[in-house]
């Protein structure tokens, strides 16, 4: 695939969707074509799933069945926007992707088989170029979320309702994708200015995903 595949993955609160923004900016700035994608969701399908997953509609039927529900989603996904993107040589920036299902799934007890079956179901080719894991102390992270929901009014979902011990797991489990997979992970500390944040990750991007001295 030509393009470049850009995951932005992070516990609750982290600021991916203002960083995945600012990075979309810059790279339009930069002449690029940006494709900008969220999961679940980013199809009509993953919409729906989205609703019916995070409303909490899921919960009862288990960890593997709620699993199996974001991997179709994905594959639906992949299939009509991620690899066709890719196929025209754009840039795909994709708020959570296939990480997040590994530590929050994941932490919720599905089988360990089960989600790397399918994962690579779900992706086939379309396996992350760069992975920013944006990571901050949990107890920030649900004040900021807890916020954000106050400013805008919304409920709190499915999986902000967790435990700490449960948030606490997912940022280790990020943090050990991150060191299992330097080649395409890197860690950001989340926990300074949005500005400091979106200069970190613009140096990445550029370092390895385009030509240097751009
Ligand atoms: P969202 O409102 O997008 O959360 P955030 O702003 O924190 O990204 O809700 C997505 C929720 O779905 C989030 O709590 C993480 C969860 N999720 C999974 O549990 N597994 C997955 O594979 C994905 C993509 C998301």
């Amino acid at each position: 695939m030509a393009g470049r595949f850009i995951t932005f993955e992070g516990g609750e609160g982290a600021g991916k969707s203002t960083q995945i923004q600012r990075l979309a900016a810059r790279l339009r700035q930069h002449g690029e074509t940006v494709v900008l994608t969220r999961e679940p969701g980013g199809t009509p399908l993953g919409e729906k799933l989205r609703a019916f997953i995070l409303s909490g509609s899921a919960e009862a039927l288990g960890p593997d069945t709620e699993t199996m529900l974001f991997a179709a989603a994905r594959a639906d996904h992949v299939d009509r926007v991620i690899a066709p993107a890719l196929a025209r040589g754009e840039f795909v920036l994709c708020d959570r992707f296939i990480d997040s299902t590994r530590a929050y799934q994941g932490s919720n007890g599905a089988d360990p088989a089960l989600i790397e079956g399918l994962e690579k179901l779900a992706i086939g080719a379309a396996k992350p170029s760069l992975t920013l894991i944006l990571d901050l102390p949990v107890e920030i992270g649900l004040a900021r979320a807890a916020k954000r929901r106050g400013d805008l009014d919304v409920a709190v979902d499915r999986f902000e309702r967790e435990t700490l011990d449960r948030h606490e797991q997912r940022r280790r489990t990020f943090l050990a994708i991150a060191a299992a997979e330097p080649q395409r992970c890197v860690v950001i500390d989340a926990n300074r200015s949005e500005q400091a944040i979106s200069d970190t990750i613009w140096e990445t991007v550029r370092n390895r995903l385009l030509e240097t001295g751009s």
